[in-house]
């Protein structure tokens, strides 16, 4: 039964992939472009609300060029994972706090909020769905991408009337196409990513359009990721383009960027958080500069440091790279402590160990 007084109408896809098909896309899938059979999809119109819930094939959607998101980017997203459990049911991570970021997302963009239960409603219906398209292996799962734009057809710059919210599914392998064991980062210094005030601390789509140059530069030189610094004094460091950053220093200690508002409030980092601690392991939530961060890398006191989100998990920065040179971290390969601490995160994710936390959602 509905767990919320909106019924989801079931449009089954009359032709999903066959399995032998479906077998061949999960062997090595990626990142991203691998799609399940079906999508949901909930409307609302301002004077109606949430309405028209569906699940069905996975198409394209019909567009009105004059559609307010094609021009104003009015757009939020999420992103969290599923995974197949051998009891022939699936588990997701937290979606719970992915519905709550969503509904903050929402509101900075001057979006309407989706109610919690609907959004992990909505995400349960997809994974039970295409459970079929979650793949098996290590480091392979099902990447549920729920995301919400305003779709009234008015050229005006003011918050749209009508917006479509939609949940897709891609199973996925690892985020980075390197074997390396550790990736290797560019400092952006003539662009940043978010200022204060700005939308930083919002998963909206202009986010990422705006840090796409810097990724660009990053790639240019030869680097896996950027790293954005602060804005105002171009000193602090903040995240990566699509994960957030933790230093491991010779004591054991860590230190991760504080949330102020230009960054995304990672549930991978708040775990981490946690699971840190309980381990204890003292870890601040404090500014780290750049210049701080080359002079400890080369002097030892900085062991090692990793970029940590859902798409990334846990991954290890090896290398760090900028106009005035580039450092190395411990031997530039992966450190023990970021290891001990990916595996604790994801064998709670997986079920192999014990969830103390309440961390892992039955499907
Ligand atoms: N920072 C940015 C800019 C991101 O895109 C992501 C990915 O979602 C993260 C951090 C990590 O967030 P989470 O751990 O919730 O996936
Ligand atoms: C995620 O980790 O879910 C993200 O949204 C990051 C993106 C780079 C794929």
């Amino acid at each position: 039964m509905s767990k919320t007084k909106l019924q989801f109408v079931h449009h089954p896809h009359p032709s999903p992939v066959p399995a032998d098909k479906r077998a061949e896309l999960l062997k090595n899938p990626g990142f991203g472009r691998v799609f399940s059979d079906h999508m949901v999809t909930i409307r609302y119109h301002e004077s109606k609300g949430w309405y028209d819930a569906r699940i069905e094939p996975r198409a394209p959607i019909p567009m009105d060029p004059a559609a307010a998101v094609l021009h104003y980017a009015q757009e939020i997203f999420e992103g969290l994972k599923a995974y197949k459990t051998k009891d022939g049911g699936a588990t997701m991570f937290r979606p719970t706090e992915n519905a709550r970021r969503f509904q903050k997302s929402a509101d900075r963009l001057a979006m309407p909020s989706l109610p919690e239960e609907l959004f992990v409603e909505a995400c349960d219906l997809l994974v039970k769905t295409d459970r079929a398209w979650i793949p098996d292996g290590d480091g392979a799962s099902l990447y549920i991408r729920p995301f919400m734009f305003a779709n009234e057809i008015f050229l005006g710059v003011k918050p749209s009337s009508d917006y479509l919210f939609i949940v897709i599914a891609s199973s996925v392998g690892s985020y980075f196409k390197t074997d390396a064991p550790a990736v290797s980062l560019w400092v952006s210094q003539e662009f940043t990513r978010a200022a204060p005030g700005g939308t930083g601390a919002a998963k909206c789509g202009g986010n990422y359009a705006s840090s796409l140059l810097a990724q660009a530069e990053a790639t240019r030189h030869g680097c896996d990721q950027v790293v954005f610094l602060d804005a105002v004094e171009q000193k602090w460091v903040e995240e990566l383009g699509g994960m957030n950053i933790f230093f491991v220093f010779d004591d054991g200690s860590m230190v991760t960027p504080p949330l102020g508002g230009t960054i995304l409030p990672g549930i991978t980092r708040s775990s981490l958080l946690t699971l840190a601690k309980d381990k204890g392991i003292k870890v601040r939530e404090d500014r780290y500069s750049i210049d701080q961060w080359r002079t400890d890398a080369r002097s030892g006191r900085l062991r090692e440091a990793f970029a940590c989100g859902t798409a990334a998990v846990v991954t290890p920065i090896g290398t760090v790279r900028s106009k005035d040179g580039e450092f190395k971290i411990g031997n530039g390969g992966p450190g023990t402590q970021t290891e001990d601490l990916k595996s604790a995160l994801v064998g709670i994710q997986r079920g192999h160990t014990a969830d103390k936390y309440g961390w892992i959602h039955k499907v």
